[in-house]
């Protein structure tokens, strides 16, 4: 019954209830949720904005930035430092960390990809925002990088806002993942997917496929063992999706199964892959393993990796548990 729903902010408060929680948390997702409602509103209004196109920039991973990438960022730095709960934050288009000024009981680190899915702005195709919120280690009393760089293990919360036919918001606090669907009309998140789990099994890739002539032997092998269908080793036919949009590809996941791959190969490897450790994979591994899902680099858990440098990049390979560990097993075997 739609009347029956409960909008997010009842479910933190459950949530807080239930954990016995003081509501630093409740009210430090407060200011993300209305960021991302700004974000959505800024995303849908396309073209009538005037803020479509490129800005003429380029972050410091020497990507060009679109006028969107960094409008997003400043709303994702404003409505995050008023709440005072940050002590800091970071993002993939600011090259150092930012010490959140005036944050009266700063306990919390904010790291953000705050519009993923850069080349789809333009053509209306969905994009998202992802973050991944950590505490401020004991005895940091100064905001520098090394404070954050943390293995995603130690995350206390992540998630991400997708801006599709529908603006959506995706959660785990590390007790399961839930999904909340944006009421336009009244400006409120509703739980909608309570409880998502990834299916097991599936048959359904995504990969990024004009790299195929730089992919290692065991995604090679991966990939063609799937197109082989119901005729290969695999004995069932796949389909395939690339969407471009990080975000896009692991909501379809929690939705309904897959694998995402953007593995290392011979052109990315002297940079470590292509996707951000720290405020992309290491999101979205924590909300795939929490929905019963699995996440690797290939040759490990992506949770477990040490950062060593903010912009770190991973190879990254999530979704359904039992095509991620025979995507492994093809990497040990090779090794
Ligand atoms: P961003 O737009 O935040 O820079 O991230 C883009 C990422 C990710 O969303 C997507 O999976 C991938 O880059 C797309 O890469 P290709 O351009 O190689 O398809
Ligand atoms: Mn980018
Ligand atoms: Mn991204
Ligand atoms: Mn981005």
């Amino acid at each position: 019954m739609p009347y029956q729903r409960i909008t997010l902010t009842h479910f933190l408060l459950q949530e807080q209830r239930r954990l016995g929680g003081t509501g630093s948390f409740t009210g430090l997702m407060t200011d993300i949720i209305f960021a991302c409602k700004m974000i959505s509103r800024e995303v849908n209004q396309g073209a009538l904005s005037g803020n479509l196109g490129k800005a003429g920039s380029e972050n410091v991973q020497g990507e060009e930035q679109k006028t969107l990438d960094i409008l997003s960022n400043e709303i994702f730095m404003h409505m995050n430092a008023l709440g005072g709960a940050y002590a800091g934050m970071a993002s993939e288009e600011m090259e150092d960390v930012r010490p959140v000024h005036g944050a009266v009981d700063g306990k919390y680190l904010l790291l953000f990809d705050p519009l993923d899915g850069s080349s789809n702005i333009d053509v209306n195709i969905s994009v998202g925002t992802i973050f991944s919120i950590l505490r401020l280690p004991e005895g940091a009393s100064t905001i520098a990088e090394a404070a954050f760089l943390q293995k995603g293990v130690k995350q206390i919360a992540a998630g991400y806002a997708i801006y599709g036919s529908s603006t959506m918001l995706v959660l785990t606090t590390g007790s399961g993942v839930n999904g909340f669907t944006l009421d336009q009309s009244i400006g409120m998140f509703m739980l909608t997917h309570p409880n998502m789990t990834i299916p097991t099994d599936t048959q359904e890739f995504a990969i990024n496929a004009s790299r195929a002539r730089h992919w290692e032997p065991p995604v090679r092998r991966y990939v063609d063992e799937c197109m082989a269908g119901a005729e290969g080793p695999r004995g069932k036919d796949f389909n395939m999706r690339w969407v471009a949009s990080m975000v896009a590809e692991v909501h379809r996941i929690l939705c309904r199964g897959g694998v995402f791959m953007y593995p290392a190969d011979a052109e990315n490897q002297a940079k470590g892959g292509k996707l951000r450790l720290l405020y992309e994979a290491n999101p979205m591994a924590f909300i795939i393993e929490q929905a019963g899902g699995a996440a690797s680099t290939g040759r490990g858990r992506i949770l477990d990796v040490a950062p060593t440098k903010l912009h770190q990049r991973v190879p990254v390979i999530l979704g359904s548990r039992n095509e991620v560990t025979r995507l492994a097993g093809y990497h040990a075997e090779y090794d």
